[in-house]
């Protein structure tokens, strides 16, 4: 089979270094890619948002089967395109990405099928929203409707700050559009958690449980980024907990985006936070999470195609999805600075007796060789055979990855490993 990868960051390496151990692939088209994945598939200079050419390429390659792995192109309707075109593909169409595409469709929808979320109010009016926080109880969460590149949710410790936020979304529309309608949440205390899960839309399979560590900086300080480090399985989540959120999320959710004719087929992201009141969704995604995927897919236990054609051709009841018992960490090496300003076109090194994967998110390839070319430039990823081996094993090979101006978190998983000391 011909396929079809649509991004180009980490995650993206990671599904399609998945996909090559699949006896159905043949040939692997990313666009646009990166330089690191050059390693295992072609690139091909098509950004992920540009959906006619997309739809033009895969048309002309006579691509079998396409994924559309971020956020964008999904909202956007790639998924729809390439139908139309008669090409399958994992992912939802333009009407299911709308629960990652809007903050207030997912939380209408929990809402209306009684799914636990925090407590919000909506507001399309700055003034309304500025009058509701003259009393609303703090801590706060304000979050911009849109997709704002992970940007869009303030936690605000204090009144100043909460109005601020609607100030900068309504007033100032640093998200643009994303930010002209807003939700005001409540703020929920607890362990996160995320589950990726497969689904075809009547089948919900979720995938081993991971944790985020979205601060620059240890400890959880710093700014939020796109996630600095990742571990599977998350030691949180329970198989009562998982049960729990069987019952009372993952299966509404699917019945519920069903009642509303909008049926979710690919990766449904729930994103949890572990409350004294039980589980509660914080966000969903419409796709598979980055940096989550680097340290999930590593620990799937079969044919990553096969089951994603499952999803997409309804048959995701006949398979049998395993994972691997083991731990994995993923360690994000990211350029100095970022999130904010960084430089780059450093040149990336990898010694020998790397034992894991490095999967590349911004690099480009410049006369052979690999510089850095991106905030986050790459995830170095260990299994073990439990989560102590698996993150000792991750900053090892961290230490045979060279680049100038390298910057990574020194406790990615510390938080989940004190739950074994706690218990
Ligand atoms: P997001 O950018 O949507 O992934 O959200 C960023 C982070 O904000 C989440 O991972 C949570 O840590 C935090 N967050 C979002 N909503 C809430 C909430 N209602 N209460 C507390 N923290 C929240
Ligand atoms: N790691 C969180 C996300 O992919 O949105």
């Amino acid at each position: 089979m011909k396929i079809m990868v649509v991004g180009g960051g980490g995650r993206e390496h990671a599904i399609i270094k998945k996909i090559k151990e699949s006896p159905l692939a043949d040939k692997i088209y990313a666009l646009p890619g990166n330089g690191g994945i050059a390693e295992d598939a072609e690139c091909v200079a098509i950004g992920a948002k540009e959906i006619d050419k997309i739809v033009d390429f895969a048309v002309s390659k006579k691509i079998d089967y396409a994924i559309v792995a971020p956020d964008d192109p999904l909202v956007l309707g790639a998924v729809d395109a390439l139908n139309e075109a008669g090409i399958p593909c994992f992912g939802p169409r333009a009407n299911a990405a709308i629960i990652e595409g809007s903050k207030i469709f997912s939380k209408n929808l929990m809402k209306k099928y009684g799914i636990p979320t925090a407590q919000y109010e909506v507001f399309t009016e700055k003034e309304a929203a500025l009058k509701y926080l003259e009393d609303a109880p703090i801590p706060t969460v304000i979050k911009a409707d849109g997709l704002a590149l992970g940007k869009g949710v303030v936690i605000a410790m204090t009144r100043e700050e909460a109005i601020d936020a609607v100030k900068s979304m309504m007033e100032d529309k640093v998200f643009g559009d994303s930010g002209s309608k807003i939700v005001i949440e409540e703020f929920l205390t607890g362990p996160e958690v995320s589950v990726l899960s497969f689904t075809d839309g009547k089948t919900v399979v979720p995938m081993v449980s991971s944790m985020d560590h979205k601060r620059a900086l240890d400890g959880d300080k710093g700014l939020n980024t796109g996630g600095m480090g990742t571990i599977a399985p998350n030691p949180y989540y329970t198989d009562a907990i998982a049960d729990v959120c069987m019952r009372e999320i993952f299966l509404p959710t699917i019945n519920a985006m069903n009642a509303e004719g909008r049926t979710f087929k690919g990766c449904l992201y729930f994103g949890l936070m572990l409350t004294a009141n039980g589980p509660k969704v914080i966000e969903y995604n419409c796709r598979f999470g980055d940096p989550e995927t680097q340290v999930v897919l590593p620990l799937l236990d079969g044919d990553l195609l096969e089951i994603m054609q499952a999803c997409t051709n309804g048959t995701l009841a006949d398979m049998d999805v395993k994972f691997k018992s083991q731990a994995a960490c993923c360690v994000i090496m990211a350029s100095d600075g970022y999130p904010g300003k960084y430089s780059g076109g450093f040149e990336i090194t990898r010694d020998t007796g790397i034992d894991g994967e490095v999967y590349v998110a911004g690099a480009k390839l410049a006369d052979g060789k690999l510089l850095t070319a991106g905030g986050r430039v790459l995830g170095v990823v260990a299994i073990g055979d439990n989560l102590g081996k698996a993150i000792d094993k991750a900053y090892a090979n961290v230490q045979k990855v060279h680049f100038d101006n390298a910057f990574f978190r020194k406790d990615i998983g510390q938080k989940a490993m004190a739950v074994f000391s706690e218990n």
